[in-house]
C-alpha cells in the first residue's frame, strides 16, 4: 500500500525562533501563522515487508541529509519497530530556502505514515507529532489563520479563522534559490546562546501575539501589519545579533522591502515578512495582490515571484 498526503507551506506572522527543549524540539514561544493555497508538498509513504533502510527521494533526487529526520518522524507517528519505508517528496516550490518546506513536507509526512501505519490520530495529535520533527510543521495542519501556543510540555494548534473569513493574498518574492546557509534550528540554538537580545525577545512575544490575534478577529489590517513587521525585524535582531551573526538577507531583500515600503506610502494594504532565508514575503488585502506582484516582479534582485491565496491544512490525498 502506498499513502499520499498533501500540505502547503505556512509563513509565520508572529515568528517561532528559539526552543524551550531541544530533545523534545518544543518552542520557546508561541506563534501565529497563514497556510498558503498553491504552494504545496506531496509525500508519499509506503511500509514494506522488509528490514531494508528507509529510502527518501526529494523532487526525484535522492536527500541523504533529510533522511535521518524523516526516519525519526516515522518512528514516532509508525513506532521504533515499524517496518521500513520508502518515501517520496514532491514540491513545487524552492526546498530548503526559507520558504517553509520542512513545514508543509513534515506535516504530509505525518498524515500519510499515520494512514499508512493503521492510524487514525487526530488533527491536534498529527500537529503534536509534526512539531517534534519541525516546530513550524505544526502549524501547517491547519488551515487559514493558525496560532500555535508554546505549552511546559507540549504545544497546542488551532485555526482562530478560516481562511474564507479573512481572504488575504501572500506573494512570495524568490531572490535567491539555493539552500540556506545555516539551517534555523543551528541558528535558533547559536541564538539562544549568544545573542544579547534573545531574553527580550522571549519577554515581548506574547504581547505581538495577543496584538496579532485581535488584528486578525477584528479584520484590522493596518494592526497586524505594524505587529507582523516588528516581530519579523525583531525575530532577525536576534539572529544578527547572534555570535557569529546570521544573516540571511541579500541586496535584493532589502531592495523588496523597500518596494513595499514604498507601496505603504501609497497606502496600497500589504506588509513584508521574511524567515530563515532571503526571500520576502508580502501579504495584502486582495485587491492589492496584482499591484503588489507587479511591483516585486519589478524589484531588482527578484528572480521570481509566486502568489498564494490562504488554503486548508494537510490532509489525505489517496492510498492505493
Ligand atoms: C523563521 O520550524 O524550520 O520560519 O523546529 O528546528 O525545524 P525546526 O525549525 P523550523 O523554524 C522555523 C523558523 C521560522 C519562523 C516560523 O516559521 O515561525
Amino acid at each position: 500500500m502506498t499513502t499520499v498526503a498533501q500540505a502547503q507551506p505556512n509563513i509565520a506572522l508572529i515568528k517561532y525562533w528559539g526552543k524551550r527543549d531541544h530533545s523534545k524540539n518544543l518552542p520557546a514561544v508561541s506563534s501565529l501563522s497563514v497556510t498558503l493555497q498553491s504552494l504545496w508538498t506531496r509525500m508519499s509513504v509506503d511500509f514494506l515487508e522488509s528490514d531494508a533502510p528507509d529510502t527518501l527521494l526529494v523532487n526525484d533526487a535522492h536527500a541523504p541529509a533529510m533522511l535521518a529526520r524523516v526516519s525519526h518522524c516515522l518512528d514516532l507517528v509508525a513506532g521504533p519497530g515499524r517496518r521500513s519505508a520508502n518515501v517520496v517528496s514532491q514540491s513545487n516550490f524552492p526546498i530548503g530556502a526559507g520558504l517553509a518546506s520542512s513545514a508543509s513536507a513534515f506535516a504530509a509526512l505525518v498524515v500519510a505514515a499515520d494512514r499508512e501505519s493503521g492510524g487514525s490520530r487526530d488533527t491536534l495529535e498529527l500537529a503534536r507529532l509534526a512539531g517534534a520533527s519541525s516546530g513550524s510543521a505544526a502549524r501547517s495542519l491547519y488551515g487559514g489563520f493558525v496560532e500555535l501556543t508554546a505549552g511546559e510540555d507540549q504545544i497546542d494548534v488551532q485555526t482562530v479563522c478560516e481562511s474564507s473569513e479573512w481572504p488575504l493574498e501572500v506573494i512570495v518574492a524568490i531572490t535567491e534559490e539555493g539552500p540556506k546557509p545555516v539551517g534555523s534550528g543551528e541558528a535558533m540554538i547559536r541564538g539562544e546562546g549568544t545573542s544579547p537580545f534573545y531574553s527580550s525577545w522571549l519577554e515581548r512575544q506574547d504581547d505581538d501575539l495577543n496584538a496579532a490575534r485581535e488584528a486578525v478577529l477584528d479584520r484590522d489590517f493596518g494592526k497586524l501589519a505594524a505587529v507582523a513587521e516588528h516581530n519579523c525585524l525583531k525575530m532577525h535582531s536576534v539572529m544578527w545579533s547572534s555570535k557569529p551573526p546570521i544573516v540571511y538577507w541579500n541586496n535584493a531583500t532589502l531592495s523588496c522591502m523597500e518596494t513595499i515600503r514604498a507601496l505603504q506610502s501609497e497606502r496600497v494594504p500589504v506588509f513584508f515578512t521574511i524567515d530563515a532565508g532571503p526571500q520576502v514575503k508580502a501579504v495584502c488585502l486582495p485587491e492589492a495582490a496584482d499591484v503588489v506582484s507587479s511591483a516585486l516582479e519589478q524589484t531588482s534582485g527578484v528572480i521570481n515571484t509566486m502568489r498564494s491565496s490562504l488554503g486548508p491544512g494537510a490532509r489525505l490525498m489517496e492510498t492505493a
